[in-house]
């Protein structure tokens, strides 16, 4: 199996850590860099976190400071969510500094300098990596696929009717979707399959003796109760799980939109099923959560 040759645009945020380091532990992901922006909490926050989970993996993955707003519009964080440091108040000692070069230039670069084409995984508001498509939009050639999480079905976390990172930036997530390279999508619907009840917590905890893997449970069990699920939904994971386990899901092409008004609906995104011919994304459907947390455990305890 060759690695795949990945790049990863984060704002960790509690299940963005965890989603680092299931690529950190992961043979099948080669990550070439580690991109950051504002979104769950500030990128002062976002960024310091990405460093010190390279540092608690044990790992030498340049890290890029990028985007700290959206392309429009002011920047709302969520740190009910993520606590006001990202990761449920969890601390974590200090990783190394940011490597020189912006989110965005840095992933033109990549992508002009591959020798094949590089899978793009976007976890956060889609600012980062839409700047540098907008910049350079040829190079939409060099890309194997994106990866989001991002939208919903029906129904959103931060509106009624959006989910987090496409209501953050839509109009970064409507490049994206215009791009015409292919596409696969973690909306919520799908990610709320992946929920860290108190049995799942407790078999990951017991998976292994390492840091990375109690630091990873401690984030997990700091988490606030989410409203009406059984437990946090642990999205960003599902996406880099599509990549390293495809087998663990259902996906079906669709053509999906966002919209770009101001209001209510800002950020709401459609997903129509649609044949291959006229699709814009692979959207996954279904997820098998209990092999899902066991890749988990059996992933995180390989880390230091
Ligand atoms: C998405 O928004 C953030 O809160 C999470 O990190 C995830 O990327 C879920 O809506
Ligand atoms: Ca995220």
């Amino acid at each position: 199996m060759t690695p795949l040759p990945v790049i990863i645009d984060c704002d960790p945020g509690t299940d963005d850590a965890i989603a680092l380091l299931l690529a950190l532990a992961s043979p099948e992901i080669a990550l070439q860099a580690i991109t950051v922006v504002g979104g769950n909490v500030g990128l002062e926050h976002t960024l310091a976190n990405a460093l010190a989970l390279v540092e608690l993996a044990g790992a030498r993955v340049p890290v890029h400071a990028g985007a700290a707003r959206p392309i429009r519009g002011e920047f709302t964080s969520a740190p009910r969510a993520h606590g006001e440091n990202g990761l449920a108040g969890v601390t974590l000692p200090p990783g190394g500094g940011a490597a020189p070069g912006l989110a965005a230039e840095i992933i033109r670069a990549h992508l002009r300098a591959a020798p094949a084409p590089l899978t793009l995984v976007g976890i956060g508001p889609a600012t980062n990596l839409a700047l540098a498509l907008l910049a350079e939009p040829d190079l939409a050639g060099n890309i194997a696929q994106i990866v989001l999480m991002s939208g919903a079905r029906a129904g959103g976390n931060v509106t009624a009717a959006a989910e987090f990172n496409a209501w953050s930036d839509p109009e970064a997530l409507a490049v994206l979707l215009a791009a015409g390279c292919p596409l696969t999508l973690a909306p919520l619907d799908l990610t709320h399959q992946a929920l860290v009840t108190p049995s799942r917590l407790a078999r990951l905890r017991a998976a292994g003796t390492g840091a990375a893997l109690a630091t990873a449970c401690a984030i997990l069990a700091a988490q606030p109760p989410h409203p009406t699920l059984p437990g946090p939904p642990l999205h960003d994971p599902c996406a880099l799980a599509w990549l390293i386990r495809p087998a663990l899901f259902t996906a079906r092409p669709a053509f999906v939109a966002v919209s770009c008004a101001e209001g209510a609906m800002r950020g709401q995104t459609t997903i129509a099923p649609a044949p291959e011919e006229t699709a814009n994304a692979l959207v996954l459907e279904t997820l098998d959560a209990d092999g899902f947390f066991a890749l988990l455990g059996e992933r995180l305890s390989r880390l230091p």
